[in-house]
């Protein structure tokens, strides 16, 4: 990761054909630029179907509150289904879905739409109305899509919950957001084994004081589970039996679409809003220009799970509403070897393959030879989200998956932001390794110094989002004024995205990592302090610091240091008895790599722990300035128990 200098990197013209047949060009710039009101009103009108058109396209008289496409109507999984049938296309695949353990189940659009009908159909049975929430708990599996789009249906709001979580986050998240449905599985397949999710579920509900009355249980793996009298029921009992007919209604423009709980800052997961048409709106348009959808011939792979923010934007709602085939793969990728997704790509032609960069460097690792065996030449446009992707990953990914003829979309955005806002149009530019390059069209971004102002030295600063953007987050569920100081209590009218970032003398974009406590492992958002509150919840731990170490696969890792309590020992076996805690509390992503066992944490006179030296520590470098430390010998200490451990 040394040459990330614009420079030195080079930069990659797409293949003439490719240009010739992209959905957008480059005059789309300025057009945007001109007034990016009218260009967002033509691209909704153009992209989504109203049932009632909107008046004004923007209403930001109640600053942060945005509301867009006002007065609007329509539904969302209308658009990702019944038009699509409506148009002819009933007989595309929407979905093929490939499990781990080899089985599969194809789903036209009208079959798709036949299943979504019978679960809307359910769910209204079990007293679900437009307005409610409904938590998801699910594998990477077709029911997990059809249960989202039954709730867009009825105007219902989803919580999907990664399927990684704990018990106590899914608790935490279906109180919080008072579900009154929960969805989940009995268990789904990874690395061949039946893994269990139902009795996280018994788990989150055994105290009895939240507002569930009904779990809904989809049958994966056949384990035995234990299933609560009159809370309860089968999906393959309830749904299958219910009518394929469902009339939809018409919701506001502004209609919650889903929760979805994100690390911040603070220990509490955040629950981030997004609203209908404006979210639908953008979501749309990434498809078209960012990855250049040809909805009769492209088969899309997008490779994250449902439980995270690229699986609903680009699983459930992007290639659903843009009526492309796509590819849903419940597994792992070594699974049952190495050459797994390539296996897939073949088997289906995949035409368009979305991945985070840390999948990318394991498959680096694991060697060439093994996508080499397969027959890639499907594969027309790669992109890359969920981190900065190193040059070295970029031109290997461009190199052996892409065979030098597809071009590298690298998407910045974040749960908040609800689809792409930096990345380059595959047809419009030339693709530089390691940057995410510009802002798309009709977006305002800029990266400006401590104080606000642009441009920011060469050195880099703070990036900014100058104007609001259609599938921005309405607010945080329940608390407006953690909404108001988290994003636009730094700098004035304007969105504070806590990623630090530079731009080259090209002014192309080029992140430098998260500029607050939130750690990326794999792509994925932790918060330190999230990870601190559970090891300090352990009978032997004092006190804690945790950093994101750099790390070669995953981006960052978690790496912890402790102080223990009285007669507890400083053995390896303290060590793994933390970590394993950490995985169980929060979840197998946010074990720590590695846990240290230390007398002293840093800390400055007013008490703040300095993770910036931890970091220096865990990352093996010689320790930064310590001048502010209370007492400056505590990292000569720190490093001696660190060596010894
Ligand atoms: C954070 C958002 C976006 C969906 C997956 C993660 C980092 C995301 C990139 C990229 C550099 C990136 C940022 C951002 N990030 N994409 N292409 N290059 N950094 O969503 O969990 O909300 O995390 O992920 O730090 O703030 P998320």
């Amino acid at each position: 990761m040394t040459d990330s200098t614009a420079e030195h990197v080079g930069v990659y013209a797409p293949p003439a054909e490719f240009v010739a047949g992209a959905n957008v060009k480059a005059d789309e710039y300025e057009r945007a630029d001109a007034d990016y009101l009218s260009f967002w009103a033509e691209q909704s009108r153009e992209l989504v179907d109203w049932n009632e058109d909107f008046g004004e396209v923007l209403d930001w008289s109640n600053p942060p509150f945005a509301q867009w496409f006002v007065g609007g109507k329509l539904n969302v999984a209308y658009n990702c289904l019944d038009r699509h049938v409506i148009a002819g296309n009933g007989d595309r695949v929407a979905i093929n879905f490939e499990g781990e353990p080899g089985d599969s189940r194809t789903f036209t659009y009208a079959q798709l739409l036949a299943e979504v009908s019978k679960t809307a159909n359910t769910l209204t049975d079990l007293g679900v109305r437009a307005g409610d929430r409904v938590a998801i708990y699910l594998p990477m599996i077709p029911e997990t899509m059809i249960s989202m789009l039954a709730c867009a249906r009825l105007g219902a709001a989803h919580s999907v919950v990664f399927g990684g979580f704990s018990s106590d986050a899914l608790r935490s998240r279906i109180i919080d957001a008072e579900a009154r449905v929960v969805i989940t599985a009995d268990g789904s397949y990874r690395r061949t084994k039946a893994t269990s999710l139902k009795p996280a579920v018994d788990a989150a509900l055994s105290h009895g004081d939240t507002s569930v009355e009904t779990v809904l249980v989809v049958r994966r793996t056949g384990q035995d589970i234990d299933m609560v009298d009159g809370r309860d029921q089968w999906w393959h009992d309830a749904v299958e039996t219910a009518s394929p007919e469902h009339e939809c209604e018409f919701f506001d423009s502004e209609n919650p679409l889903f929760i979805l709980y994100t690390s911040g800052t603070t220990g509490k997961p955040k629950g981030i809003l997004h609203t209908s048409g404006g979210y639908l709106t953008q979501v749309l348009y990434s498809m078209k220009a960012v990855f250049d959808i040809k909805p009769e011939s492209d088969v899309f792979w997008c490779t994250a799970d449902v439980g995270w923010v690229t699986g609903h934007s680009y699983v459930t709602y992007g290639p659903l509403a843009a009526g492309v085939s796509q590819i849903v793969y419940e597994g792992t990728p070594d699974t049952p070897h190495q050459g797994r997704w390539w296996e897939i790509v073949e088997k289906y032609k995949a035409t368009i393959l979305y991945a985070a960069p840390t999948a990318i460097r394991t498959f680096m690792k694991w060697g060439e030879e093994i996508p080499e065996k397969y027959d890639l030449s499907s594969l027309r446009l790669l992109g890359s989200v969920g981190e900065p992707i190193n040059p070295e990953a970029w031109r290997w990914y461009h190199r052996v998956i892409g065979g030098e003829r597809c071009p590298i979309v690298d998407t910045w955005w974040q749960t908040e932001t609800g689809a792409h806002m930096i990345a380059p149009l595959p047809g419009a530019m030339s693709t530089k390794p390691g940057s995410s390059q510009r802002s798309i069209p009709g977006i305002s971004v800029d990266v400006v110094d401590d104080e606000g102002n642009s441009p920011a030295g060469p050195e880099g600063g703070l990036l900014v989002i100058r104007q609001p953007w259609p599938s921005m987050l309405r607010g945080i569920w329940k608390d407006p004024e953690r909404f108001k100081e988290t994003y636009w209590s730094r700098f004035e009218d304007t969105y504070f995205a806590g990623d630090g970032a530079r731009r080259d003398e090209d002014g192309d974009i080029w992140f430098l990592g998260r500029v607050d406590d939130v750690m990326n492992v794999s792509g994925h958002r932790l918060s330190t302090t999230e990870i601190e509150s559970s090891l300090v919840a352990h009978p032997y731990v004092a006190e804690a610091a945790v950093v994101g170490a750099a790390d070669e696969t995953s981006g960052q890792a978690v790496v912890g240091f402790v102080i223990v309590v009285d007669g507890v020992e400083n053995t390896a076996e303290t060590a793994a008895e933390l970590r394993q805690h950490v995985g169980k509390d929060i979840g197998p992503i946010a074990k720590p790599k590695q846990v240290h066992i230390v007398s002293e944490l840093p800390k400055t006179r007013s008490g703040k722990i300095m993770r910036r030296l931890l970091k220096d520590v865990a990352e093996h470098r010689e320790v930064g300035d310590s001048s502010t430390l209370a007492d400056s010998s505590v990292m000569d200490l720190i490093e001696e128990s660190v060596a010894k451990s």
